[in-house]
């Protein structure tokens, strides 16, 4: 049975640690997959995180099964993160929480329950964007379409080509909006902006999932949360798919969620009880540790503190890197300006460079990137950014 079972593609992303590790070069650097690291390389649990796990280590009593939807403390510090500490759609009882196996898990439940408990059946997704959207919602049986939303030439969000797109996609259908950060391109709306997508998008009857796994890595935790208000303000319904990979540092603890918004409290019990099928035939419930560290740290206010400045260190060393970059590239004469790279946020940028180039930086610099010449900030440091710039020049 197994014979004529083809070869498989490696992953675009997760393909490429594979890549890293087979390189004998000393002085690889790995710019690929989206994991957050210190200048000295390293990925480390936050002190926040450390801090939890002491005391769940001493409190926990029981490894009984969770709830289909996780724990209720943790759809708490979820809500919370989302709309804020006072959110009325929480106390008008239009919010449904599930605690999910990553931000992915989320999105594969989000596409699971559109598919098969609604009447949408396509989704559309930014040009360019994670090259696991597609698939994970193909998985859960919906059509893939994609919208314009990023300007090549000038490196920046295209409002007007994003708009226009937008209000071409057919009533009733689905579309994935990056809440901040966006990935690949660290390219964002404005507020303003945010206000006439979410306006288009409730013209044209169209159901958004807000993919929400970067939020604190472009400003702060509320300043990163507005275009997501924005679309709840205009939208009555809407998904939020969240993470807490980066935010957290939680990536080996899966730890994410996926939060329906309905229009009021009777169709939230409703959905609720469907959504909660979806979950107990893929998964049955969630892992419980990474979600309860996040209710623990959410239970303290100086742990709450702590991880705020946990969240600090690491955005501001991502924006560190940006500015070298630009000033080690304009230092260098060279013939590209790179000053979009410090108008970008988050974790990732698109250098703009050929399939060809990325190869080259790969293969003749043993510095590795997504084929989209995706780099991952976190992957260079003040000890490779001039080996970087210098080979990046160099493939220019
Ligand atoms: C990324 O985009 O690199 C991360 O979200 C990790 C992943 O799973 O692809």
């Amino acid at each position: 049975m197994f014979e004529n079972i083809p070869q498989a593609a490696p992953d675009p992303i997760l393909g490429l640690t594979e890549v890293y590790n087979a390189d004998p070069n000393p002085e690889k650097i790995n710019l690929g997959v989206g994991i957050y690291q210190d200048e000295q390389g390293k990925t480390p649990v936050l002190t926040s995180v450390k801090r939890a796990e002491d005391l769940i280590l001493k409190q926990e009593q029981s490894k009984s099964y969770l709830p289909i939807p996780g724990s209720p403390d943790y759809a708490k510090a979820v809500q919370t993160l989302l709309f804020g500490e006072d959110s009325a759609l929480r106390s008008e009882g239009r919010l449904f929480t599930a605690h999910t196996p990553g931000g992915t898990g989320a999105l594969r439940v989000a596409g699971e329950f559109l598919k098969t408990k609604t009447d949408a059946d396509t989704v559309w997704l930014t040009v360019p964007t994670w090259p696991n959207h597609g698939p994970i919602f193909q998985a859960a049986g919906m059509k893939v379409e994609t919208f314009a939303w990023f300007n090549a030439e000038t490196h920046s969000f295209d409002a007007d080509a994003a708009l226009a797109a937008i209000e071409q996609i057919p009533e009733g259908d689905v579309i994935v909006l990056h809440g901040c950060c966006h990935n690949p391109t660290g390219c964002d709306p404005t507020a303003e902006q945010w206000r006439q997508i979410a306006e288009a998008v409730s013209r044209r009857g169209l159901m958004p999932v807000m993919d929400f796994a970067y939020q604190g890595f472009a400003t702060g935790i509320e300043e990163d949360a507005v275009g997501l208000r924005i679309v709840a303000e205009v939208c009555p319904e809407l998904i939020i798919c969240s993470s807490f990979s980066k935010n957290f540092g939680l990536y080996r603890e899966r730890t994410g969620a996926v939060t329906f918004v309905t229009k009021d409290a009777d169709t939230q019990g409703r959905l609720a009880s469907q959504a909660k099928l979806v979950v107990r035939t893929n998964y049955s419930n969630p892992p419980s540790h990474g979600g309860s560290i996040v209710a623990t740290i959410f239970s303290d206010q100086e742990l709450i503190a702590q991880w705020h400045e946990d969240l600090k260190e690491m955005r501001e060393r991502l924006n560190g890197m940006r500015s070298l970059l630009v000033s080690n590239m304009a230092s260098l004469q060279s013939a590209r300006d790179f000053s979009f790279v410090e108008q970008q946020r988050g974790m990732f940028s698109m250098l703009g460079l050929s399939k060809e180039q990325v190869a080259e930086m790969g293969e003749k610099h043993s510095i590795h990137m997504v084929g989209s010449s995706r780099i991952n900030l976190a992957g260079l440091s003040t000890s490779n950014i001039e080996r970087f710039c210098q080979a990046l020049a160099s493939v220019l």
